[in-house]
């Protein structure tokens, strides 16, 4: 069985103050561990984040260079998280990828760079609107995660969870049904079982992404290919908790 995986992103939002207030929230709701609670606050809280959380509560990093370290001013390195004790880190979200030009081959190599270094990665694909509605949702998907399993061994697949994030269901309040978000898995757990191996089509978290809040959670968890969430507004709010304690 694969356990239950819930990501919270903060994306490049909160303060001191305010992530204090989750931290506290998150260690007052004394979490069982029955499911993987990870959060992922902007990088320069990382550190007080890690030192305050309690477990089974996990931190990642929301993004890290190729390069382990150099002349890349501003960037922080895959070896850097790890020496600074985070576990994990998301790689390959749309925000990345639209925002910040990471190709399919960067996203490659910073996934790379990050089981070298010995983190563990949520790997983060999804398709446009426009895409979806040109009917090219799997080829689009499928293509992301491709260039992502071109550099990996399939002993490099338990490190990796990866989440499903359609563009058109982030932050828009517009989530998938749990039809739509069980479809895609089923046929990315499908492509995985034809491309790397059946063992790790069964055991790779694939985790959904877009617009999850504490109403829909429950819907959504109950989905056969639905692994988790990758949560992002929710995530900064009280309603993290009732996620995070989704029940398969
Ligand atoms: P929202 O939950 O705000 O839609 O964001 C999803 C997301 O991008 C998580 O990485």
């Amino acid at each position: 069985a694969r356990k239950f995986f819930v990501g919270g992103n903060f994306k490049m939002n909160g303060s001191q103050a305010a992530i204090k207030v989750i931290v506290d929230d998150l260690n007052n709701a004394q979490l069982d561990g029955s499911n993987d609670v990870v959060i992922a606050p902007p990088a320069i809280y990382l550190c007080k984040v890690l030192e305050t959380i309690k477990s089974p509560v996990e931190v990642a990093a929301q993004n890290a260079y190729f390069k382990n370290s150099g002349a890349f001013t501003g960037e922080i390195s895959s070896e850097q998280i790890k020496d600074a004790g985070i576990p994990w880190v998301i790689l390959g979200h749309s925000e990345r990828r639209s925002l910040f030009g990471d190709s399919e081959e960067v996203v490659a190599d910073k996934v790379k760079a990050a089981l070298a270094a010995g983190l563990k990665v949520i790997a983060c694909v999804g398709e446009t609107l426009e895409e979806r509605e040109k009917g090219i949702t799997n080829d689009v998907v499928q293509k992301q995660l491709g260039a992502i399993a071109k550099v990996l061994e399939e002993k490099d697949w338990a490190k990796i969870v990866v989440a499903y994030e359609p563009v058109w269901a982030i932050g828009t309040g517009k989530v998938a049904t749990k039809e739509q978000a069980q479809e895609v898995h089923a046929d990315l757990r499908k492509w995985l079982a034809s491309t790397v191996s059946a063992a790790v089509a069964d055991s790779t978290r694939i985790i959904y992404g877009g617009s999850v809040n504490a109403k829909n959670c429950g819907d959504l968890g109950s989905a056969a290919d639905i692994d988790g969430f990758l949560v992002g507004g929710a995530s900064l709010k009280p309603e993290f908790i009732e996620i995070a304690r989704t029940k398969k």
